[in-house]
Formats: structure tokens, C-alpha cells, sequence
């Protein structure tokens, strides 16, 4: 869930967004002008504000400029028409994070506030890791303390690395621990380009800038990410996603370090460093044509394999100590700890979504405890229940359906990807329709919910 402050005007109607995003669960305020906008963010704080480039008489530059002063972390939108894109590409200039033009499209607008609030929290890990050096960031069980001195060996070279690991497992934040451990953390930054989210005919241009003309609405010469990364990293996420064609110019990339536009005659050398990271098998997409043999061996210098949580229950306790003060905190409560019983289903429950899921898991006790622990009582019903998301309660009018239930010995063979299928309509069901709960349920983001259910409308 983020906190929004969304600042309306007379003229336009913020009406439909406003609906959209309460239905997708954030929480919604308004300020009427820029004035209470002001005074709202001064006081509070808030994930995401978006400021529309119409709001008042003010400059919305000035508006952005205090927004960034007053709440460095937190994301500024831009809301403009076509005719304000001068006015907008001067916001970023001054620290906004985005501009999105009208008419607005509330599934982009979800998108955003999805990826706004994974990047504040892993803002907040990396800001948890400075505080309190990697190793303890771990925790200290053998496994993990393997794993840290990979990573302490690793991160000061400029090797490529490939993040293994099931979904949740902390790929994002073990790549973001390695750049910040590099030399290049002070030299450069590092941009995430997330393989699966960019169409196809996009990732190229993207990834490689492009120039003016190339294509068609490419109406201006741009800079690819693999250039904003120069003497920094790129960390190419779900790499296994990337089409056939481009894992071609990703190789011969790989190879030479240069970078080529789209459209363009000459290449330039650049410096960075690739991460790249995937929950898929790639033995299995080699083997079936979809992921090159290699591009693969030049990805696989260093391999991080980030084992499930249900395989590391040692770092439980630890992990469970971080996520509660930092809930506490942000929820205000006067929770000191978590009573045994509770920590003992925690122990043993299973983690699908891995620790993503425990996050969640632990936001849920937080906002529902009411004493000074949190009890059995707190924690989310499917995980009471000792099973994974996947099995619904006994009170549940779902039930009837429960999709991952063992099938009889007569019911027709269903595949994995039916049984997905059947399994996220019933905890939209289950959730109202409401995606960001869905979403938390199901241990995924909301940008992958959100893509799956294209999937499953196409095929429809
Ligand atoms: N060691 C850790 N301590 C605290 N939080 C962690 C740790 N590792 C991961 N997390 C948190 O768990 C969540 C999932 O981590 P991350 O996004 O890095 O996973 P991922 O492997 O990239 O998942 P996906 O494959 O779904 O993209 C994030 O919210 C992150 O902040
Ligand atoms: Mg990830």
C-alpha cells in the first residue's frame, strides 16, 4: 500500500484516479491547491505525491523543487497534457521523477506506484545495509555467511554476475549490495532495466539509446541506459525474458563494451558493469531454444544462487526482527516482539513468495496486532493454516474451487499454467477484485499480477 497526496484542480477531474487507485488499495489524500500541498507534505509523509502541472497560479517547478527539499525520498509525478511537455522535462530537471500526459491510463498509473515503492524499499535496504554492514545483514547462520563472503569478494571487481533464485529470494537487493561495495558505487550509479516490463521493439532502443529519426516517434536523439550506467552498473532483471534477436547484440555488447544506437553509424565504448539476474532455469530455456548458449557462459562468470527461504529457516528470526522495526516504525505501534507460538508457525510455514512474502506477512501482523506482541491471531490466515496461499481457509465462499487442491483420481489432468490461472481468479475473488492484496497473497509484485492478467485476457 502507498501513501498518495494527489492535488486536484477545478478544470480536471481527478475523480477516476482518485477511484482507481483507493480500489487498487493505496491510500488516497487530496490537497485542493499548492498551498495545502505544501503544508500536507511539509507534515507527513508520503511515498508518491503527484503534482499536476495545472495545480494553481504557482510555478509547478517550485512546487517540485520544495517537494524534493522537504521529502527527499519520496517520488514527485507530474501530471501534464502534451502542451506541458517543456513544463515537465523542466520538473525532472529539478528532481520530480516522472511525468505522465494525460489522458491517463490507471493501469500505467498502477505500474508506477508499483515500481515507486519497490525502489523505496530497496532504498531503505540498501540505507538498512549502511547502517549495518553486510554481514549483518544476512544474518549469521553458515549458509548465509557463505554467501556474504561470495559477496565481499566479488563486488570489488568488475566480474559479471548472474543472480539466481526464486521470486523474492532478494536478487534486487543482493545486486544493489554489490554496486554499493564496488568502486563503482562512487563513480556511477546503477540502473535496473527490467527485461520483461519494456516491449520488445522498445528494449533495444532503451537499452542502446537511439537517434533522432530511427524510428518513428523517435523524434529526438536519446541516451541509452546501458550509457546513464557508464562507469556504474546495469542490472538486467529477468534477463531470461530478453527476446532472442537482442541477446544477440547483448552478447556481442558483452564483448566489446560498445554501444551502438539505434540508427546510428558509430559506436562509443562505455564502462560498465552487468549484472544480471533470473528465477527461471536457463539449463532448461538453453535447452529449448529460447536463451543462447552464449550469452549464457559470458552472463555465468560469478553465479549467486540465493536459496528459498523455506531452505534457510535459520535466518527467520533475523529477517523477522528487521522487517518489525521497520513496520512499527512506520505504522506507529507499540508492538515489542512476536509471542512463540506466532514465531513457531513462521518457522515452519513455507514461503512461496520467499522473503517478499515475509514482508508482507509481517506488515499484515503489524497492522492488525493490537497488544504488545504479535500473536497467532495476527498472522494472515493462509499462513495460520500452515499452507501456502494456495489453499483457501475453510470459512472461504471460494472454497468450492479451491484451484490448488490435490486433483481426484478422475478429474482431468490440468496443466501448471491452468492451475495459475484458476488460482489468481480466485484470490482476486477472494480479495474484491482488489489487486494490490491479490498481489500481496500471491507473493508476487503488482506489475507481475498486472502482467499475468493481460496474459490471461489474451487468452481468453
Ligand atoms: N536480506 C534482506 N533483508 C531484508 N529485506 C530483504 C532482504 N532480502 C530481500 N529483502 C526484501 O525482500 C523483497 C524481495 O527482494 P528482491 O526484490 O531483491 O527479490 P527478487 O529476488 O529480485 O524477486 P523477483 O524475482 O520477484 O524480482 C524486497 O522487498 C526486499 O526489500
Ligand atoms: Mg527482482
Amino acid at each position: 500500500m502507498a501513501k498518495i497526496l494527489l492535488t486536484t484542480t477545478t478544470e480536471r477531474d481527478r475523480g477516476k484516479l482518485r477511484h482507481a487507485l483507493e480500489n487498487a488499495g493505496h491510500d488516497v489524500q487530496i490537497a485542493a491547491d499548492a498551498t495545502s500541498l505544501l503544508a500536507r507534505v511539509a507534515d507527513e509523509r508520503f511515498d508518491i505525491v503527484f503534482v499536476d502541472a495545472e495545480t494553481t497560479v504557482d510555478d509547478p517547478i517550485d512546487i517540485v523543487s520544495f517537494v524534493r527539499q522537504s521529502a527527499p525520498d519520496t517520488d514527485i509525478v507530474i501530471l501534464a497534457e502534451v502542451g506541458q511537455l517543456p513544463l515537465a522535462a523542466a520538473s525532472i530537471r529539478r528532481g520530480a521523477t516522472l511525468y505522465l500526459i494525460e489522458p491517463l491510463e490507471p493501469s500505467a498509473v498502477l505500474a508506477v506506484i508499483d515500481s515507486s515503492l519497490k525502489r523505496l524499499s530497496h532504498a531503505l535496504v540498501v540505507r538498512e545495509v549502511d547502517t549495518r554492514t553486510v554481514d549483518g545483514f544476512f544474518g549469521h547462520s553458515p549458509a548465509m555467511s557463505k554467501l556474504v563472503r561470495l559477496i565481499r569478494k566479488v563486488a570489488p571487481t568488475d566480474a559479471t554476475v548472474l543472480l539466481t533464485g526464486e521470486s523474492g529470494t532478494g536478487k534486487e537487493v543482493v545486486a544493489n549490495i554489490i554496486h554499493r561495495l564496488s568502486p563503482r558505487g562512487q563513480s556511477g550509479k546503477m540502473v535496473p532495466v527490467n527485461c520483461g516490463a519494456i516491449p520488445e521493439n522498445l528494449l533495444e532502443s532503451e537499452l542502446f539509446g537511439h537517434m533522432k529519426g530511427a524510428f518513428t516517434c523517435a523524434t529526438q536523439e536519446k541516451e541509452g541506459l546501458l550509457h546513464e550506467a557508464d562507469r556504474g552498473t546495469c542490472f538486467l532483471d529477468e534477463i531470461a525474458e530478453m527476446p532472442m534477436q537482442l541477446q544477440v547484440k547483448l552478447l556481442r555488447f558483452l564483448q566489446d563494451r560498445l554501444v551502438r544506437r539505434v540508427g546510428a553509424v558509430r559506436s562509443e565504448k562505455v564502462d560498465v558493469r552487468i549484472l544480471a539476474a533470473t528465477n527461471k532455469n536457463l539449463l532448461s530455456e538453453m535447452a529449448s531454444g529460447r536463451f543462447r548458449e552464449d550469452l549464457f557462459f559470458r552472463l555465468n562468470v560469478v553465479q549467486i544462487y540465493l536459496p528459498p527461504l523455506r531452505e534457510r529457516q535459520d535466518t527467520i528470526p533475523f529477517l523477522v526482527g528487521t522487517f518489525l522495526t521497520r513496520f512499527v516504525r512506520q505504522y506507529r505501534k507499540q508492538i515489542l516482539g512476536i509471542s512463540a507460538e506466532a514465531q513457531s508457525i513462521l518457522m515452519t510455514y513455507h514461503y512461496p513468495g520467499n522473503i517478499r512474502e515475509l514482508e508482507n506477512i509481517l506488515e499484515y501482523g503489524c497492522i492488525m496486532a493490537d497488544g504488545r506482541n504479535i500473536t497467532e491471531a495476527d498472522l494472515p490466515p493462509h499462513v495460520l493454516a500452515g499452507r501456502s496461499a494456495y489453499v483457501l481457509p475453510e470459512h472461504s465462499s471460494a472454497r468450492d474451487t479451491a484451484p490448488l487442491a490435490p486433483p481426484a483420481a478422475d478429474e482431468e489432468p490440468r496443466t501448471l499454467a491452468q492451475m495459475e490461472a484458476d488460482h489468481i481468479r480466485a484470490m482476486l475473488a477472494r480479495c474484491g477484485g482488489n489487486q494490490t492484496m491479490a498481489a500481496k497473497l500471491l507473493g508476487i509484485s503488482r506489475t507481475s499480477l498486472w502482467r499475468k492478467m493481460q496474459g490471461l485476457k489474451a487468452e481468453a
